[in-house]
């Protein structure tokens, strides 16, 4: 016997990659279905879900009601330890994960027979799941969790659509849609120095398998991004923007669960925020995987020292759980730095970045420009000074100095190889916080944040593509699944 697939809510499989800047689009997006009545099951790495638990109320395989549907989170064991030398690097950590994962999923699906899945999505460096879904006949999506600009960088390389810099032309110019990205503007993942070569690798067997999904979900928003959005559609891939996902109102209502792996002192960083006057405050975050070296550190903390702004700054106690670091140490900063930066400066481990850049007090963020980050600052209508590290980061930061107008050029990406100094981080701050540029920026920021907040109100272009998203599913299981 069939279901009964136009009663029964959509069951929709979600499979994340184990890392912080994966994990919280793919958990936005799954409240974002949930509220809309979807039963929604959220996979990933035990050793992820281990941290998930430690810092969120969740608990494996229960049924927690979200808006008219429900959430789930289920984890699988990777079967490595801690120490096992298959997580020091990507390239013996990422095929690894596919052998126990398509095992792990292969086995779940068959689990689940009883009430059939409707769609699996998964986002980027697990390019695997597409397989899986065509062997059982379930359709399938990707959530891409960069912007659509990088998806069009990456999409013009592998089908050699435009001219890429390579061996015998290392510095030529990009010319993708209206934008032209110099070589060292490209996300460096398809570069031959990057460090994260493999990245490009898998990023590459995703853009392979994209002939095996239906849709290419996106965490931007048709107003931000519209020319990359239809150059991309014109070579048949059917992109869908749904974001900013995190500022989705449905999921704001729904549920509070979120998909930190650090716990954070809220109260305590709030509390200080509103001791401070209004946009007074520089906030500094790198992200989850960018580790700065620490002479670089000792400048910014140096450029703070002589700048008198009030900030607030997270540095990493420990490296991310997606894969062990190799050498990694908790920075530390220039003597007499807490003495002389006392009532104006804070450092913590982690913080709850949406409420801070939400904080009247935050003037500027010097971000690391991950696509979360980028898209959190631009859409809560707070200017940027843009300091990449590589992949992505270094397209983002383009496109938010040149392109959105809401950001400052302070680091040029590690290819560069180039050490900001204390005097060019207190200038450039000085730039960001007052006068006319600090104007135009704010201005700018406003604007994309009133863009974004009628994309995702209900009947704005973003929350249009998910509800037709959820048609575009129904459509298909009902393919595969007639009623007898
Ligand atoms: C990674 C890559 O580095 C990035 O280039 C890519 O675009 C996405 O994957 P990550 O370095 O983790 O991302 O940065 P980012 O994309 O900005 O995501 C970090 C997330 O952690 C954001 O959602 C941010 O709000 C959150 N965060 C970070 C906190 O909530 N608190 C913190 O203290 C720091």
């Amino acid at each position: 016997m069939k279901m009964e697939y136009t009663k029964a809510p959509l069951k929709i499989l979600l499979v994340s990659y184990p890392a912080q800047g994966h994990i919280n689009p793919m958990l936005r997006l799954g409240k974002c279905l949930a509220s809309k009545g979807s039963s929604v099951i959220f996979i990933t790495t035990e050793k992820a879900g281990k941290e998930l638990r430690t810092v969120n109320n969740i608990t494996e395989k229960l049924v927690i009601p979200v808006g008219n549907g429900s959430l789930t989170f289920q984890f699988f064991d990777d079967g490595l330890s801690d120490d096992d030398p298959i997580r020091t690097s990507q390239t013996t950590y990422l095929p690894h994960l596919e052998l126990v994962g398509k095992q792990f999923l292969s086995q779940m699906i068959k689990n689940e027979s009883n009430t059939p899945i409707s769609c699996i999505i998964n986002n980027p460096f697990l390019p695997w799941v597409c397989d899986v879904a065509v062997e059982n006949e379930i359709p399938s999506a990707l959530l891409w969790v960069q912007s659509s600009a990088v998806f069009a960088a990456y999409y013009n390389y592998f089908h050699k659509l435009v001219r890429f810099p390579s061996v015998e032309e290392p510095y030529i110019d990009v010319q993708l849609s209206s934008v032209v990205l110099k070589y060292n503007e490209i996300p460096d993942f398809v570069q031959g120095f990057s460090t994260f070569s493999i990245l490009g690798t898998i990023i590459m067997e995703q853009i392979k398998n994209l002939s095996k999904v239906f849709c290419v979900l996106v965490d931007t928003y048709e107003e931000l991004e519209h020319d990359f959005i239809d150059y991309v559609s014109k070579n048949s891939v059917k992109i869908r923007p749904i974001g900013p996902l995190f500022k989705n109102p449905q999921i704001k209502n729904a549920s509070n669960i979120c998909g930190d792996f650090v716990k954070s002192d809220d109260e305590c960083i709030i509390e200080w925020l509103n001791s401070k006057p209004p946009s007074s405050v520089v906030y500094i975050s790198f992200g989850t995987v960018v580790h700065l070296p620490q002479e670089q550190i000792n400048e910014i903390g140096y450029g703070l020292m002589n700048s008198q702004v009030s900030f607030l700054w997270v540095l990493k106690a420990k490296p991310p759980p997606d894969f062990t670091h190799v050498g990694f140490k908790p920075h530390f900063l220039p003597d007499r730095f807490f003495e002389e930066t006392s009532g104006r400066g804070k450092v913590v481990k982690w913080c709850p970045q949406e409420q801070v850049l939400a904080h009247p007090s935050v003037a500027c963020f010097v971000t690391h420009c991950g696509w979360n980050s980028s898209m959190e600052a631009l859409t809560l209508g707070v200017p940027m000074l843009t300091f990449p590290a590589w992949g992505d980061q270094v397209t983002n930061a383009k496109f938010l100095v040149d392109v959105f107008g809401v950001g400052i050029r302070l680091g040029c990406g590690q290819a560069e190889n180039k050490l900001v100094c204390r005097d060019e981080v207190k200038k450039c701050l000085s730039e960001a916080m007052a006068g006319p540029k600090a104007e135009e920026l704010k201005q700018n920021a406003i604007k994309w944040k009133k863009a974004a907040e009628a994309a995702v109100a209900i009947g704005g272009s973003s929350d249009q593509h998910l509800d037709a998203f959820m048609e575009d599913i129904k459509a298909r299981f009902k393919r595969y699944n007639t009623l007898s």
